[in-house]
């Protein structure tokens, strides 16, 4: 696919988030994940799934990756391209509630590679959340 960001910086994104995965909290699962987003001024924030003996607690890693970027640089923050990268050689598309969290602070147009069923795959935020809920969406009349 091509994307307005070179490839250089989604390959050196897919790095980051493969040597954030290593610090993957997952006993249960034994499942590790890495995330990294690269914000608009060219900054990577990573993070990591995080398991709780509840099960229902655990945090995914491009939420992680999320939460520890708005702490860090604020509310403000744009998100130009994200990837995610598991240490268990399998795919991992970013589950639903990730892709929403993400999409909070991404344009349509941001890109997201992640380890598919077919190999490593980017794609842009409106086709990975194509009805995302958005409460600044208006209805258009219709005379049904
Ligand atoms: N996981 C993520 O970190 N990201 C996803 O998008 C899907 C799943 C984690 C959660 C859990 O720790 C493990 O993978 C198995 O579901």
């Amino acid at each position: 696919m091509k994307t307005s960001l070179a490839q250089a910086a989604l390959d050196n994104l897919v790095e980051e988030a493969t040597k954030a995965a290593q610090n993957s909290y997952s006993p249960y699962s034994k499942f590790r994940v890495g995330a990294a987003l690269r914000l608009s001024d060219g900054t990577v924030v990573t993070g990591t799934n995080v398991e709780n003996v509840s099960f229902g607690l655990t945090i995914c890693a491009e939420r992680s990756a999320l939460v520890r970027a708005v702490s860090q640089f604020g509310p403000g923050i744009h998100i130009d391209a994200v990837a995610v990268a598991n240490l268990n050689n399998a795919a991992s598309p970013p589950c639903g509630a990730c892709r929403q969290m993400l999409a909070e602070f991404a344009a349509p147009q941001s890109v997201i590679v992640f380890p598919a069923a077919k190999g490593k795959t980017t794609m842009r935020f409106e086709e990975i959340l194509p009805l995302g809920f958005d409460m600044k969406l208006k209805t258009t009349a219709s005379k049904e």
